[in-house]
């Protein structure tokens, strides 16, 4: 594969560049319908009770400290860590046809930006909190649009309500879409770039023409396959399956059924391993996760084929990522896994060799 420093050419080349998220000022969002199809049931009171407020202090502070060893780790790694800019997002979001109490974050790089080669595709995010997060990212667009990246920006979604089914029939088994499809929305996280190669899964967060809007963006030169998990509240793929290197893909038991995950891929993968990873390791005590269920356990990254990093507690994964030759790097990281993800969705690569 041949050597670049100004994107993703080789998905499992040694990382050279990454985008690691900020929490600082992370609000509670307001519980509104497409907020409430994916968040854990057992959160719902806490949403309802503090939307609009900013998230518990211990809980940001220490995410914060986890956030900041996390760069400086990388950076040990030799790896260039670039962050986005702290934003206010305690104010209402008002539009002409909506208004919502107050923003969320700028935690989850994964979510906004899809790196493919050297280009970089800027999401239409489905949920209102999240309209003005791209500020956060300006000055870092600006500057790799001066390192030679090409930046697609998403058109603008309006969300006006009817983006959002109102009667939809909820259903704990099977996922029935919050979303309609009036206008192209989707969070990049949704994805996964493997090259020409990018897996995507439809969610209460993606619909159909999100999808086909990307396909249109990037051109023949890409093939995007939707591919289905079994997850009734979906919201990004990296919870349900997570590339660990060219041929070995980790899996979640809960959600993939690997020969049925099989026949869904196209023929480029039949050489590729597929293993389930361990049941995630929840500690009394543990932090609430008030926007995810535990399976953040198997959201990680790889820095290059041979080390991958991981949440400190998750022995197990630990113990199986060894048997496939990978060094593994711990990182307490559990006050951050309160916001909806761990390494992968708190990060974007930005360049790897
Ligand atoms: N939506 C993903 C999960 O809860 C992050 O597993």
């Amino acid at each position: 594969m041949k050597k670049n420093n100004g994107g993703i050419v080789n998905p499992f080349g040694r990382l050279k560049r990454m985008i690691v998220g900020v929490i600082d000022g992370a609000m509670v969002p307001e519980l509104d319908i497409s907020v409430e199809a994916t968040m854990p049931k057992s959160q719902i009171d806490f949403f309802r009770k503090n939307g609009g407020k900013p998230f518990p202090a211990e809980y940001v502070q220490g995410a914060k400290r986890e956030l900041d060893t996390f760069a400086a780790w990388l950076e040990n790694e030799g790896v260039i860590v670039d962050r986005p800019k702290v934003i206010d997002l305690s104010k209402p979001i008002i539009t002409p046809f909506w208004q919502t109490q107050c923003g969320l974050y700028a935690a989850m790089p994964r979510d906004i930006l899809l790196v493919a080669d050297n280009k970089i595709v800027v999401s239409p995010m489905s949920w209102r909190c999240r309209y003005t997060e791209v500020e956060a990212y300006e000055g870092l667009l600006e500057m790799y649009k001066s390192m030679g990246y090409e930046i697609l920006i998403a058109p603008k979604p309006l969300l006006k309500d009817e983006l959002y089914k109102k009667n939809r029939v909820v259903d704990d088994e099977h996922f029935i879409s919050i979303l309609s499809e009036t206008e192209p929305v989707f969070d990049a996280a949704d994805f996964l770039v493997l090259g020409k190669t990018i897996l995507a899964q439809e969610s209460h967060v993606t619909n159909k023409s999100g999808i086909e809007w990307l396909r249109n963006a990037l051109g023949d030169e890409y093939n995007i396959y939707t591919v289905k998990v079994n997850d009734s509240k979906p919201m990004h793929i990296d919870t349900g399956l997570l590339p660990l290197r060219e041929g070995l893909m980790l899996v979640n038991p809960e959600r993939v059924d690997i020969p049925e995950m099989r026949m869904q891929l196209p023929a480029q993968f039949k050489h590729w391993e597929f293993i389930n990873a361990p049941t995630p390791v929840v500690r009394a005590g543990d932090p609430p996760k008030f926007m995810s269920s535990d399976w953040l356990s198997m959201n990680i990254i790889t820095i290059d084929a041979g080390l991958a990093l991981i949440e400190e507690d998750q022995e197990p994964l630990a113990e199986l990522l060894e048997k496939y030759d990978f060094k593994v790097a711990r990182l307490p990281f559990k006050n951050f896994q309160c916001f909806g993800g761990s390494f992968h969705c708190a990060t974007q690569e930005i360049a790897r060799e």
